[in-house]
């Protein structure tokens, strides 16, 4: 018998030590999280670097990928390799969904069906077809079949989405662990439905004030204790019991939150670093505008330069070559175009670990 009702645990079923613990440690991080990123000059640095790392992380292309020249370095009009592309199209995703969601404060049926269709790339919509199970990627076991009839997905669909907006006494996390439980069961979709949901709880905790930018970035969790994902996903199916389930998800968001913590702190010594040397060595050229673009792009060019600063492209020109003599760029061609790399900048944001 297959899910014809929206699975949501009464609050006093959470109301257990391992959920309100885990709940505490998740929302002391996720504050601190928030306070430094408003406290932030230049948000959409943040934004724009990490961003990359999540959609990596999230469509798991680690093994196709050799380098990150490709995903740093992406050009539209350029060649590209499917993986790459892949990323863009979850950072597409993302963008239109908290897009959607700063603007209305709401995240629709719409809304979730446009973060799908930029993920896969197509208008497939909703299941329309029976068919679709999950299975044990080593047995191959059917695990679960999520609801079949079309009409059951949609009105579930509807009722996630009214949940989502209920004005309860519910926690925002714990309304995100649900959610995300809830999404990944009904699995309304032929294929994306993972990532597609793992960009919903980034929704979430925008839309509840949690962050203001979208930059929790669970997937390093999720992938890195995949067997611990899959096997807690069935357990509140199986046994009706959440506790667990939820305070699995909230040791991501404790963890993923330090670990940004860590990293915003290191990302702005090393930007404050850079400004003094460039201030000291560079003096004609140092600006603000100047700093935040090597920052904003790892691996900047000459149009980026031209675009953010305002200047002609011989000017873009001479600022890169000058910052690659001293050191603060290394100069690389990609193709046809010459990237200038932030080397230190680059080490950063590649080297991010969950583990102190
Ligand atoms: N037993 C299960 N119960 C509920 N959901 C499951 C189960 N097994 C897998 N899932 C969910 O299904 C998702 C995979 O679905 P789908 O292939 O449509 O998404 P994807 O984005 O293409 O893949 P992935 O999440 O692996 O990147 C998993 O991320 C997980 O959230
Ligand atoms: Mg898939």
């Amino acid at each position: 018998m297959g899910m014809t009702v929206l699975d949501i645990p009464r609050p006093a079923s959470l109301d257990v030590k391992v959920v309100w613990q885990a709940l505490a440690e998740a929302h002391r991080y996720l504050a601190e999280l928030k306070g430094l990123c408003e406290a932030l000059p230049n948000r959409a640095i943040l934004l724009d670097t990490l961003s990359i790392q999540e959609a990596k992380d999230s469509s798991e292309i680690e093994n196709i990928i050799t380098t990150h020249d490709e995903l740093y370095a992406y050009d539209k009009s350029g060649p590209s390799s499917p993986a790459a592309k892949e990323v863009q199209n979850w950072l597409a995703a993302l963008r239109v969904g908290s897009g959607e969601v700063a603007q209305s404060g709401l995240i629709r049926l719409s809304t979730i069906l446009r973060v799908q269709q930029e993920v896969e790339q197509n208008k497939a919509g909703f299941r329309r077809l029976p068919g679709t199970v999950l299975k044990n990627q080593a047995s191959g076991a059917v695990v679960y079949e999520p609801p079949q009839d079309p009409a059951v997905i949609e009105k579930l669909m509807t009722d996630l989405v009214a949940f989502i907006h209920a004005e309860d006494e519910l926690d925002p996390l714990l309304r995100m662990a649900v959610v995300h439980h809830q999404f990944e069961s009904i699995h309304p979709f032929y294929d994306g439905n993972g990532r597609t949901g793992r960009i919903l709880n980034l929704l979430v905790l925008q839309r509840e004030g949690l962050l203001e930018l979208p930059v929790l970035y669970l997937s390093r969790y999720i992938t890195s204790t995949k067997p611990d994902y899959y096997r807690l996903l069935q357990t509140p199916r199986e046994t009706r019991s959440w506790p667990e389930w939820c305070a699995y998800l909230l040791k991501g968001v404790a963890l993923t939150a330090r670990s940004e913590i860590r990293l915003i702190k290191q990302l702005r010594e090393l930007m404050q670093a850079t400004k003094q040397r460039l201030r000291g060595e560079l003096p004609k050229l140092y600006g603000q505008e100047l700093l935040n673009n090597l920052f904003r792009h790892p691996y900047t060019k000459i149009e980026f330069v031209e675009r953010d600063l305002g200047v002609s492209r011989i000017t873009a020109a001479k600022h890169l070559d000058a910052l690659a003599q001293h050191g603060f760029v290394e100069k690389q061609k990609i193709g046809r175009t010459n990237f200038y790399i932030n080397r230190p900048l680059f080490t950063l944001l590649t080297s991010i670990s969950l583990n102190a």
